[in-house]
């Protein structure tokens, strides 16, 4: 029976490029996990956009002297060409900027208002008398109470990693003007955790199918008790707060992105021309599945939820399986050091299923993980070309050259042919399994030992020796490496889906991939073979030279 699956993926800011630790922990695996889905018949709304709110953006805007709608504008165009080139699957990628984002925010909002989930308080927050402005934490330098860093952020220290608040900082200045900020008191709206901790703690325990570091990262919290959390700010940049004498005010840019996944699906409805199609997808047999780095944890296990619980009606999240970080040629990735791998600059030099593959291959599932120029290299050459490339140019050749062509008529298959096809189904199925799970490096890893098993049968069959004396033989060895091609193009689609295209047409078939279903296709003989390509290019061993000598020169002032 088809299964309805919604997939979430985190939004990301409008505040600069695209790097591949964002790819790898959480666009990547989202996508590999839509794909497959929908290869398997069922039905997938996946969505994200831009976050366009929060101080990452009016940072940004005030180094490039400019205003942060040219920012988010400029990126957001950026993201949409990154996800066309790379095949991020979007059903819909949004803003959190649009009138209908604004709409269902407020009435979430005004629900949890009007049933005692938010209330009205007062904070201190710091002014700078200077800039005459509020500062948001992230404005705030300071010396870290934990490590002496003197360069501490208000939200949290860079240094030692522990998480602040503006008030524990010492020696306390506004990073725009190095002034000492005052602390003033504002009201506030704020979101009552603390009465959830009973709610979320029975939940949790349900989740035993969750990533063990997701559940660990999630006790950490629940054991240190559940604050309240104001979720509106001093700031002008955000969706408003729909309440009197908050016209000055703005809703925190947490508090809404993650309002996004249900402003964005209803968004995605509207487009389609009904409404309602969003609730099949948050309701009854639905699936939620949160693709975030492990960063953003918090909000997706504990905060969303209890937004969910106090509005009611809508599934929870079914699962958030968190990707660690990905390290760049053993370094932790900082974008101000521009330590960074920008994802438009590599898809203006290399194709998308390489990086892909590398990433999946290599994915942070499970503890942090390295990419390396070198390791691309590699497992582009090694294994994308002379294992899976290879096998499936091998073949097709061969049967085009001679067998007219066409897929050859095998006859009655013999034991080795019939268990190499085994193989195909008992790979399929092993990859189903582990996709269905979010395994996705070991699916990936599954799918390339089908093709290197294909290679052994290959190279033991020797059709190209066997043609001259014994036709007959050297078709059946053919064609149930063809067969196994179909099963290739299959279990590679979610992770390859470009190269899969491909094999798909070269295989003689018209259409695409995903409307074959999840099987090895047992090719009608006769069936002709277009003209076969290279599925991919050898690279040469300089661009790891190249490629690494540019690594800390690309420069991108995130963070102030
Ligand atoms: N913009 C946030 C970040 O980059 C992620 C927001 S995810 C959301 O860390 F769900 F809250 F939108
Ligand atoms: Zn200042």
């Amino acid at each position: 029976m088809s299964e309805r699956i919604f997939i979430g993926v985190a939004w990301p800011y409008a505040n600069g490029p695209l790097h591949l630790g964002h790819i790898a922990g959480a666009y990547l695996p989202a996508d590999i996990f839509a794909r497959y889905h929908r290869l398997k018949g069922n039905k997938v709304l996946m969505v994200s956009g831009s976050d366009q709110h929060g101080a990452p953006i009016t940072i940004r805007a005030e180094q490039e002297s400019t205003t942060p709608q040219e920012i988010v504008d400029k990126y957001h165009q950026q993201f949409v060409d990154c996800w066309e080139k790379l095949g991020i699957s979007f059903d819909l990628f949004t803003t959190t900027g649009t009138p209908n984002h604004t709409q269902v925010t407020h009435d979430i909002f005004l629900t949890l208002l009007n049933r005692g989930y938010i209330y009205k308080d007062k904070m201190l927050q710091a002014f700078c008398p200077k800039c005459q402005r509020f500062l948001p934490d992230r404005y705030i330098e300071g010396t870290c109470p934990h490590c002496g860093f003197t360069q501490a952020r208000g939200d949290e220290c860079d240094e030692c990693g522990k998480p602040l608040n503006p008030g524990e900082l010492k020696d306390i200045r506004c990073r725009l003007c190095s002034t000492t900020p005052r602390f003033e008191s504002s009201e506030h709206f704020f979101l009552r955790l603390s009465s959830f901790q009973d709610k979320l703690t029975d939940w949790i325990k349900e989740q035993t199918h969750w990533r063990r570091n997701v559940i660990s990262t999630t006790w950490k919290f629940l054991n240190e008790g559940l604050k309240d959390r104001a979720i509106t700010r001093d700031l002008d940049w955000g969706v408003t707060v729909p309440q009197p004498g908050f016209e000055q005010k703005r809703i925190y840019v947490w508090f809404e992105a993650v309002i996004g996944y249900l402003s964005a699906s209803k968004e995605w409805a509207k487009l389609q021309g009904d409404d309602t199609t969003w609730q099949a997808f948050w309701q009854d047999d639905a699936k939620s599945f949160y693709f975030i780095g492990k960063d953003n944890i918090f909000f997706h296990t504990l905060v969303w939820p209890t937004m969910l619980m106090g509005y009611g009606s809508l599934n929870l999240p079914y699962d958030v399986p968190a990707n660690e970080f990905l390290t760049i040629e053993g370094r932790k990735l900082s974008t101000s050091r521009g330590w960074a791998i920008w994802l438009h600059d590599y898809l203006e030099r290399y194709e998308p299923d390489p990086l892909r593959y590398a990433l999946a291959v290599n994915m942070p599932e499970t503890g942090d993980s390295d990419f390396s120029w070198r390791e691309f290299l590699r497992r582009n050459n090694n294994e994308l070309v002379a294992t899976y490339g290879n096998l499936a140019h091998r073949v097709l050749t061969f049967a085009y050259r001679n067998f007219d062509g066409a897929v050859p008529a095998p006859g009655e298959l013999n034991e080795r042919s019939r268990s190499l096809l085994h193989e195909a189904e008992v790979a399929l199925d092993a990859v189903d399994k582990l996709l269905y799970r979010c395994e996705f490096k070991r699916a990936v890893k599954e799918a390339m030992t089908l093709a290197q098993e294909a290679n052994r049968y290959l190279d033991e069959q020797a059709p190209w020796k066997t043609i001259k004396t014994e036709r007959e033989t050297s078709a059946k060895s053919v064609y149930a490496v063809l067969s196994v091609l179909t099963a290739l193009k299959t279990v590679f689609y979610p992770f390859l889906p470009f190269s899969s295209e491909k094999l798909h047409s070269f295989l003689g078939f018209d259409g695409n991939v995903k409307e074959q279903g999840w099987k090895i296709q047992f090719l009608p003989p006769g069936q002709k073979i277009r003209q076969p390509q290279p599925l991919f290019v050898k690279l040469d061993e300089d661009i790891v030279a190249e490629e690494t000598s540019r690594l800390g020169s690309l420069k991108e002032n995130q963070e102030i």
